[in-house]
Order: structure tokens, then C-alpha cells, then sequence
């Protein structure tokens, strides 16, 4: 069996740092790779509990800048490779969707992670709207296509714990909704993300995401066309997100 990955997106929570550091405690290394994408506020003390082997991420990097500069409140991948993060997502649908996250902003960020030695968890999915009028794999390729430049940077082997480049399928409709395509639809579409990538010369896992929960994982874990999951409200409870991390080990 392949490698799998599930990522927990803890999104905007916990409203503690002691919540967040209770989560990531109970957090054990597994047959998968695991990892978590907390808050950045939580991120220092994070590192100092997580086990070793476990990833650590950022929800989000700066575009502005790689490294240092006068860019009021933002954050950037330098800063955050240099507090111990492996990686960080981009082009979560919550960024694009309530940031106003761009093709040409996208792409910044993942030349920036690239840059600091940050994984990139690249997110794309269609809204119900492209999903009912079935633009699902228009919408796909045109969100993959940024990627074209990065071919020659992503190794096709690599000996770190997380692939340098790591997709996230997530249709925008079954985030946080408890809504999922089916697995026959989820698989159709891995299918067409991996064969997109393959003309890009591109080889990356493809994760899927949107309403994972402990009763849907096994099913999904099952497929060999999904590579894991990325996990956003059920990652916030400690047995939920174990029964997922034991589905995909
Ligand atoms: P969800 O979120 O698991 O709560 O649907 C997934 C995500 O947004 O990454």
C-alpha cells in the first residue's frame, strides 16, 4: 500500500492555547503521516509538546514577501520554517473565498514555501454551482494549472517525511456541511487531478477533503486513489480524528 497522509485543519480554534495543546498531545505517530495545521498563535508552544514524527503547519503565508519586509500583520513562510513548521496550505477555498485569493497570489505563496523549504498543501475544489452544472474538471484544471512552473522544483522522490507538494481535493460544498460526494465520484476525480498532473510532470499525493469524518474514513481509506484526508471540525476531537488516522494507517 502506498504512503497516506490526514492533515487536521484546525482552522479558527481552538480559542485556547491550552485546548490546542491538549489536541496536539494526544496526537501519536501512526502508519500514515500525520499532521496538524493549528493556529499560528499556537504554533511555537505546539512544537514544544508534538511527538517527534508528527507534521507541523501553518494555515496560511504571507505573498508579499518570502522572508522579511514592511508588510503590516503578515506572517511569512521564513518566519514560520524558521518556528519549526514543515509545511503550509494554500488556496483553501475559506482563503480564496473570504481573502480574495488570486491565481497570481497562489502561486506567490507556494514560490515562497518552496523558497523557506516549506511543503505545500495545495487545496482545489469546485462550488456546488460548478459541481451541478458539471464544470467540476474545468474548474480542476484551471486551478492546477498554476503549478505548471514548479514541475522542476518537485522531486519526484523524497526521503522528508511530507512530499514536497501534497494536493487537497476539497469540494467547496462539502466543507464543514457533513455533505461528501460518493466515493465512485470522489475516485472519477482523483483520477482526472492525477492525470492532470502527469501532463504537468507533476507527481504529488492526492488528498481528499470536505466533511471527513470517523464513519466515512474507513470507506475512503480503502480506495487506492485517495492518497488521505485533509480534516477540518473532526480533527478538533480527539478520538474522531484518531479513528481517521487509524482508518488511513
Ligand atoms: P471539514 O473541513 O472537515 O470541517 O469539512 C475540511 C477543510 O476545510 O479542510
Amino acid at each position: 500500500m502506498s504512503q497516506k497522509y490526514v492533515i487536521g485543519n484546525y482552522k479558527l480554534n481552538p480559542a485556547s492555547q491550552q485546548d490546542a495543546l491538549t489536541l496536539a498531545q494526544n496526537l501519536t505517530p501512526s502508519a500514515c503521516v500525520v499532521g496538524i495545521a493549528p493556529s499560528i498563535l499556537h504554533l511555537s508552544a505546539i512544537k514544544s509538546v508534538l511527538a517527534d514524527g508528527i507534521a507541523l503547519g501553518v494555515q496560511d503565508i504571507t505573498h508579499k514577501s518570502a522572508d522579511v519586509g514592511a508588510f503590516t500583520g503578515d506572517v511569512s513562510a521564513t518566519q514560520v520554517k524558521d518556528m519549526g513548521a514543515n509545511f503550509t496550505l494554500v488556496g483553501h477555498s475559506e482563503r480564496r473565498q473570504y481573502h480574495g485569493e488570486t491565481d497570481e497570489i497562489l502561486s506567490q505563496k507556494i514560490a515562497h514555501a518552496f523558497h523557506a523549504g516549506l511543503s505545500v498543501v495545495f487545496c482545489i475544489g469546485e462550488t456546488k454551482d460548478d459541481y451541478d452544472q458539471k464544470r467540476t474538471q474545468q474548474v480542476l484544471s484551471a486551478q492546477l494549472e498554476l503549478l505548471t512552473p514548479f514541475a522542476k522544483q518537485i522531486p519526484l522522490d523524497t526521503d522528508q517525511t511530507l512530499p514536497k507538494l501534497i494536493i487537497a481535493y476539497e469540494p467547496v460544498w462539502a466543507i464543514g456541511t457533513g455533505l461528501t460526494p460518493t466515493l465512485a465520484e470522489i475516485e472519477c476525480v482523483h483520477n482526472f487531478i492525477s492525470e492532470t498532473l502527469s501532463t504537468l510532470q507533476i507527481f504529488a499525493p492526492i488528498l481528499y477533503g470536505g466533511s471527513v469524518n470517523d464513519q466515512n474514513a474507513t470507506s475512503f481509506a480503502q480506495s487506492p486513489l485517495i492518497d488521505g484526508a485533509l480534516v477540518g471540525g473532526a480533527s478538533l476531537k480527539t478520538d474522531r480524528f484518531a479513528a481517521i488516522i487509524t482508518a488511513f494507517s
